[in-house]
């Protein structure tokens, strides 16, 4: 889904390039005022000061309060905060459909504030797709004539509007329903058939608000993961909203969290959880199941003794006691991972006279890992790995490793009030011995 340089090969509209960085959407220091005296009300807010201080008196309402961001081509980009945050008002001002107080939006370089209507109907047209919270379906058309609603407006023959529209209707698996009409389907599928309008329209960015939060959790998450694969499939560069954490750490590349009209924090899930910028987003963050967040190469370790595979017993055997342990890690080739090597290896070695390790490393007793599995998928890997987990990189080299005791207080860490979230798990991995 991300690829190196942005295109997945197809034909792409071009994007904009900034400081060095390629975004397909970019906002600057934006503003949205409701109300009377806008100016003042943005020259009081520009020092950072809470809004409700800053506009004490004023008959005007802050929505958006020099808001900042890039969003890149390809990225799922999650917008979330609590109920009047100011989520809404920033989403229409990146399709123009609300104009911004003060500030810059840009997409593929092209400024919109400055545009025309007629100019912002076409680049809504062409450019950006909004799926809503509440379907927005037309209940006497049947879902493709939904689906390829958008097309109809651009004034696509019909013959093609049908094709484009089951095409997306087939990604996301409602082709039986084509001739249906809307009431005939569920919420879940009256969503997909929105988000089936979305992807007719072939607009590189979509803007979803609230897109699944009608939903009930089993079908919601459903569609999480089918907006997952299409995501992987079309690399659409897509800005989400919602006030769920667990949907924005899910789904989200990068998340932007709002609080009362500013943006508090960007960054990865992980980056939110494990260094949140202040108490509120810490706190908008406790209750999340870290251990779907935290991956292995957040909670590994620095490998204690690593020696390649053409190193001698004496070495090994100088590395153990100098280290105070009783494995040693051992790499071939390109520093790609090979097994462990016990003190008991070692020593068979050293008697039996051999020049190198190689013909003791076994892979019996550690299980490997990637960088990016979740903890919560670590559980059954350190149980069953004698020695730390080694965890590798892409390219199969040794990048740290977990023994069961970093895992266990990663696991006490991620929870801070209340027992671990599996605590069945929690004591399988402590009942399975010492760590080696
Ligand atoms: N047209 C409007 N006129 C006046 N105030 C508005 C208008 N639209 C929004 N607001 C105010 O701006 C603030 C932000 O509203 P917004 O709808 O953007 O929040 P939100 O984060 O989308 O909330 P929710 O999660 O409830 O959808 C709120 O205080 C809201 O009352
Ligand atoms: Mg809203």
């Amino acid at each position: 889904m991300r690829r190196e340089d942005g295109t997945d090969g197809a034909v792409r509209q071009p994007v904009s390039v900034e400081r060095g960085i390629v975004s397909a959407l970019t906002v600057q220091s934006l503003y949205k005022i409701f109300g009377r005296r806008a100016d003042e009300a943005v020259r009081r807010l520009a020092d950072g000061r809470p809004r409700a201080e800053a506009l004490a008196g004023l008959p005007a309402t802050a929505a958006v309060i020099d808001a900042s961001f890039e969003v890149r081509p390809g990225e799922i980009f999650v917008v979330m905060g609590l109920s009047g945050s100011g989520k809404s008002t920033l989403i229409r001002m990146l399709n123009g459909l609300l104009r911004p107080t003060r500030g810059s939006v840009r997409v593929d370089g092209v400024e919109l504030t400055t545009l025309k209507p007629a100019a912002l109907r076409k680049l809504r047209r062409e450019k950006i797709s909004m799926v809503f919270q509440h379907f927005a379906l037309m209940p006497h058309r049947t879902v493709v004539e939904n689906a390829g609603y958008a097309l109809e407006v651009a004034g696509l023959p019909r013959a093609d509007r049908r094709e484009r529209a089951m095409d997306a209707l087939r990604m996301v698996g409602l082709t039986e329903w084509a001739d249906n009409l809307p009431h005939d389907l569920s919420g879940g599928m009256r969503q997909r058939v929105g988000l089936a309008r979305a992807l007719a329209a072939g607009t590189e960015i979509l803007l979803m608000d609230e897109a699944f939060s009608a939903l009930d959790p089993l079908i919601r998450r459903e569609i999480q993961d089918q907006l997952l694969e299409l995501q992987a499939e079309l690399g659409k560069t897509i800005i989400f909203i919602t006030h769920d954490l667990n949907e924005a750490m899910r789904l989200g590349d990068r998340i932007a969290v709002m609080r009362d009209g500013r943006i508090v924090q960007i960054g990865t899930a992980e980056e939110i959880l494990t260094d949140p910028a202040n108490d509120y987003v810490a706190q908008f963050v406790a209750d999340v199941d870290r251990t779907r967040i935290l991956t292995a190469a957040s909670v590994m370790e620095k490998p204690q003794q690593v020696l390649d595979v053409n190193a001698g017993p004496r070495v090994a055997a100088k590395a153990l006691r100098e280290s105070q342990t009783s494995v040693v890690y051992v790499t071939g080739p390109m520093k790609k991972f090979l097994g462990t090597v016990t003190e008991d290896e070692v020593l068979r070695a050293l008697r039996e006279g051999r020049p190198h390790l190689d013909g003791y490393v076994s892979t019996e007793r550690v299980r490997t890992v990637t960088a990016d599995t979740s903890v919560a998928d670590l559980f059954a890997d350190c149980a069953q790995s004698q020695h730390p987990v080694a965890v590798l990189d892409g390219h199969d080299r040794l990048i740290g490793v977990i023994p069961r005791i970093t895992l266990l207080s990663a696991l006490a860490a991620a929870t801070p009030d209340e027992p671990a979230p599996d605590q069945d798990q929690a004591e399988l991995v402590a009942r399975k011995g010492e760590p080696a």
